[in-house]
């Protein structure tokens, strides 16, 4: 039975994926690398900021040493940031908040486990914090999905064993690192067709089937 969920955040509960692309693809155009697309942008869904990094430097024409990727993870993360200083309520997915009020209502643990570091900010700006238990993020891990550290660190966090939690994710690393810990996997977003999760639905909101999901 399961008594806890952890929810991936980026594309699951808020809106921050073309921010993310917009930050990356400015990075991208300073390095004049010119073949960034969108489809690049679709596999940096679910993996650390410095796995993002290596997705968009596999088209660049030198190799970058450690010191200079750090620098330039962090110059994404600030044009990033830029980004979010004007984030509010709105990036919050269709009635995510009430989903989490009727699943706390049926006596659900709630937690996040995001790979972002900006997991914390993000979850106050939007004013999701207080519908959440516990939060597992990219401050919490050393590991990116699809290694299952940051849903077992969640999992910890509600004192609940790997086998009581849900994950719903919008990414195929996610999923595969729910799978990975032992986790059944709910997929939703544009791409829940292929990500072979346990169940799966286009939006939060548009789950119809809870009661045999959490049997
Ligand atoms: C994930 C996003 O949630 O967080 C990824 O889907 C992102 O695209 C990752 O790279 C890390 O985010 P941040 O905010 O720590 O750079
Ligand atoms: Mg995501």
């Amino acid at each position: 039975m399961i008594k806890g969920i952890i929810f991936d955040l980026d594309g699951v509960l808020v809106s921050t994926d073309e921010m993310h692309y917009l930050a990356w693809k400015r990075l991208a155009d300073e390095l004049q690398i010119t073949g960034f697309t969108r489809e690049d942008n679709r596999r940096q869904r679910g993996v650390s900021r410095m796995a993002s990094l290596e997705i968009v430097l596999e088209k660049a024409d030198r190799v970058y040493t450690e010191e200079e990727k750090a620098e330039l993870a962090e110059r994404k993360n600030n044009y990033y940031l830029e980004l979010l200083e004007h984030m509010d309520e709105s990036a919050v997915l269709k009635n995510v908040k009430e989903v989490l009020a009727g699943l706390k209502e049926r006596g659900l643990l709630l937690a996040v486990g995001s790979a972002s570091k900006n997991a914390p900010v993000i979850l106050e700006k939007t004013g999701l914090l207080p519908y959440l238990d516990k939060i597992s993020c990219g401050l919490d891990t050393t590991k990116s999905k699809p290694d299952p550290e940051v849903f077992l660190v969640a999992a910890r966090k509600l004192e609940l064993s790997p086998g009581q939690c849900l994950v719903v994710e919008d990414s195929a690393a996610g999923i595969e690192a729910a799978a990975a810990g032992g986790m059944k996997s709910l997929g939703v977003g544009p791409f829940y067709r292929l990500l072979h999760a346990d169940y799966e639905a286009p939006m939060l909101c548009e789950v119809q089937n809870w009661d045999e999901i959490l049997k």
